[in-house]
């Protein structure tokens, strides 16, 4: 070999070893670079939601925030971590700009049972399945053409639930009302017709025996059985190899039996429409549309998207409205204002729809009332499946990302004295503004399908019952925010308000 033939080599050895060390260097100074979100303590943790068994996590998140800023992580092992969004500058980033990146959910054991395993459009992981059942749910119940079409279903349910009011106070020997079960009352068999297309009546059940299923039977098939089975936090999620080798077999039964008889009650209001169907009538609504195109959609599939809106429109617009006449009762020079809002657009008819778009206050009282009560108020987990970078900080690939709109609604930094309830901060907004004044509907493409909905309703039933009656507090309830998470962030105890007609 010659010497100058091992210069060369023992030259392009020193090259490649020089690079090499460059890189080295380039890669460790840049990860020194790297921003991560500050470290919760261990003992707080233990302390606030271990040992004090917290049922408003939410809540603690938030305190944690004003400690630790608006980002911050929990650890979950040596390499991972749950990093906490408590400011809607970082949420957005990571519904929006991120949402690639940051898109599987990662779900408690009650809620993937529930979900029939994320058939749910709210619950499913972004891809094929999810588009195909939000694009039906929007096309034929959510979106501006279906919900022109049902316009008259919620105006009936809004004569409903005020005729009820003037029954109850006749037949009552108070003037107290038991407003949360009324909503509810009116609420759910209305969530349930847009469904259906038709006032549902009660049904012959065939897998539950001979059971005859009434309309408050339904709501606890679809709705309540289901929201308190969600609640069951199993331990052993926290811990996946310990589910896998010792499952909770009591806690799988009683998921199991919930969905079984939420499926029963479903099949029976399919079989009963695919009848009415075969004996001539016509096509039409939500229900009939979904059957037409039931070769597209499994079974499951089928039966999640006619129990999945009924939930939703039910439950989260429940607790909007209990926690505006919550705080309407408290203010009541806010009612005057809004008495006085509706008396100037209405003159003496009674509100519509179409004079929503005029109603600025009416609308500050809504979107004011779910920033200071979002109801829903953490997004599930999702996992990041692509190192990110969020309000400045590095969250690498592996690490989930827990929002908490609660916390990003009350959040300090982005809203001034933020526990306090004050519809006229909500006029600063412009009115092309809407979805984005608070993060209260979400962001990006997992935006709520059903806000605009949920808006009407909630506006249209609010403006209604102030035109109607007064509504004070009774003594001692003012400060009762005792709140319950469940279906969402529902009053623990009943909203009791009482009510004094206007026009008597
Ligand atoms: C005040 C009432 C409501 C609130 C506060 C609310 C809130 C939310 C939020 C925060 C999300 C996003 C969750 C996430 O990013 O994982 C969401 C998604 C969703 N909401 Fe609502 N919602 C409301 C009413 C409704 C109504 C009436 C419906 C009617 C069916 C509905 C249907 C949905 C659906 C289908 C999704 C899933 C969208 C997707 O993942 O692509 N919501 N909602």
């Amino acid at each position: 070999m010659s010497s100058s033939y091992l210069f060369e080599v023992w030259t392009a050895i020193q090259i490649v070893m020089v690079v090499g060390l460059v890189l080295i260097a380039i890669r460790s100074r840049s990860s020194e670079k790297k921003k991560y979100p500050p470290v919760v303590g261990a003992w707080m943790v233990v302390r606030d939601l271990v040992l004090f068994k917290d049922k408003v996590p939410h809540r603690t998140f938030y305190q944690w925030a004003k400690c630790y800023g608006p980002v911050y992580s929990v650890r979950t092992g040596f390499s991972s971590a749950v990093v906490v969004l408590n400011s809607a500058k970082a949420a957005r980033q990571a519904m929006t700009e991120h949402h690639s990146s940051i898109t599987a959910k990662n779900l408690t054991t009650a809620l993937k049972v529930l979900s029939l395993d994320q058939t749910m459009v709210a619950l499913s992981d972004y891809g094929r399945d999810h588009r195909l059942m939000k694009k039906l749910m929007v096309s034929h119940l959510l979106g501006t053409t279906p919900q022109r079409n049902n316009a008259f279903m919620r105006e009936e349910m809004v004569q409903k639930l005020i005729t009820s009011v003037y029954l109850e106070l006749k037949e009552a020997c108070n003037d107290t009302v038991n407003m949360s079960k009324i909503i509810l009352d009116h609420l759910f068999p209305f969530a349930l017709n847009q469904v259906i297309g038709k006032t549902v009546e009660p049904l012959y059940v065939e897998e539950l025996g001979s059971e005859i299923v009434s309309v408050q039977d339904m709501y606890n098939l679809i709705v309540g059985d289901p929201g308190n089975a969600a609640l069951e936090i199993n331990w052993r999620d926290f811990l996946p190899f310990v589910n896998r080798w010792f499952p909770n077999k009591k806690l799988r039964k009683m998921l199991d039996d919930v969905t079984k008889r939420r499926s029963a009650l479903v099949k029976a209001l399919i079989r009963q429409e695919r009848d009415l169907l075969a004996s001539g009538k016509e096509w039409k609504g939500y229900l009939d549309m979904l059957l037409k195109e039931g070769e597209i959609l499994s079974e499951r599939q089928l039966e999640t998207a006619i129990w999945e809106p009924v939930i939703e429109s039910t439950t989260t617009s429940h607790v909007a409205m209990v926690w505006a006449f919550f705080n309407l009762a408290k203010h009541p020079h806010t009612q005057e204002r809004l008495y006085k809002e509706l008396e100037q657009v209405c003159g003496n008819k009674a509100l519509e729809e179409e004079d929503l778009g005029k109603l600025a206050y009416l609308k500050g009282i809504f979107y004011e009332t779910v920033r200071r009560h979002s109801p829903l108020p953490l997004v599930p987990l999702r996992i990041v499946h692509e190192d990110v970078e969020i309000d400045g900080y590095h969250v690498p690939a592996g690490w989930e990302i827990l929002i908490n709109i609660w916390g990003a609604n009350n959040y300090e930094g982005e809203w001034k004295n933020s526990e306090e309830w004050r519809p006229e901060r909500q006029l600063e907004f412009p009115v092309e503004e809407d979805i984005y004044r608070t993060m209260v509907f979400g962001a990006g493409n997992r935006l709520c399908a059903g806000w605009a909905q949920a808006v009407t309703i909630a506006s249209l039933v609010i403006g209604r019952i102030v035109q109607n009656f007064e509504l004070k507090m009774p003594t001692g309830h003012e400060e009762d925010y005792d709140t319950i998470i469940n279906t969402g962030t529902h009053k623990q105890h009943p909203l009791f308000s009482i009510l004094t007609p206007r026009n008597a």
